[in-house]
């Protein structure tokens, strides 16, 4: 698939992008970045890391700035932190070179899923299940933004792969 768009892989914390994004990358034969791991890379450091000593700002400035960065490259397959749409200017950087698919989960999925991984600072809170449940409907309107929406509460990574390669991207990407 040559010179096609990014494909931005969004939601909630837990909601499997960076699962969906390594098995994708492997199915198209494409690159996959975390956008994670591309900033505590630079930041030479762990996010929890960031959020204690530079505080969530600071983290977001860098997650912008790496994202614009990445945005001048083609064919990649991009998961990016649950925080990401929050910010206008980057839902913007995303669709001017790729598509947002965005996956959602079901807060007491996320929980099971999130329980006890202790890299997650937005989560690690005295009543994590009511954060989650804070949030989601905080971000909600963020991620409506995206170009297409998957629920993973009650499917398999593969099954979101098959339905995005078979789905989306058919209608979606420049061949
Ligand atoms: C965040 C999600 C995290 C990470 C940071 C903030 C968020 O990424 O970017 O802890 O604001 O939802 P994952 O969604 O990959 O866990």
């Amino acid at each position: 698939m040559a010179l096609a768009k990014n494909i931005y892989l969004v939601g909630f914390m837990g909601t499997g992008k960076s699962a969906v994004a390594r098995l994708l990358s492997c199915n198209l034969k494409r690159e996959t970045i975390d956008l994670d791991t591309f900033i505590e890379e630079r930041e030479k450091r762990k996010i929890t890391n960031i959020f204690t000593k530079d505080g969530e700002a600071y983290f977001r400035k860098v997650e912008k700035k790496l994202l614009e960065e990445l945005s001048g490259c083609k064919d990649l397959i991009v998961s990016c932190g649950g925080g990401v749409v929050l910010d206008e200017e980057n839902i913007k950087i995303m669709k001017e070179n790729g598509i947002i698919i965005c996956l959602y989960a079901r807060p007491e999925v996320i929980l099971k899923r999130t329980k006890g991984s202790g890299h997650r600072p937005l989560l690690n809170v005295a009543n994590p299940k009511e954060k989650i449940e804070e949030l989601l409907v905080l971000r909600a309107p963020f991620y409506a933004k995206a170009d297409y929406t998957i629920d993973s509460s009650d499917i398999g990574v593969s099954t979101v792969v098959d339905f995005i390669i078979k789905n989306i991207l058919p209608n979606a990407l420049p061949r």
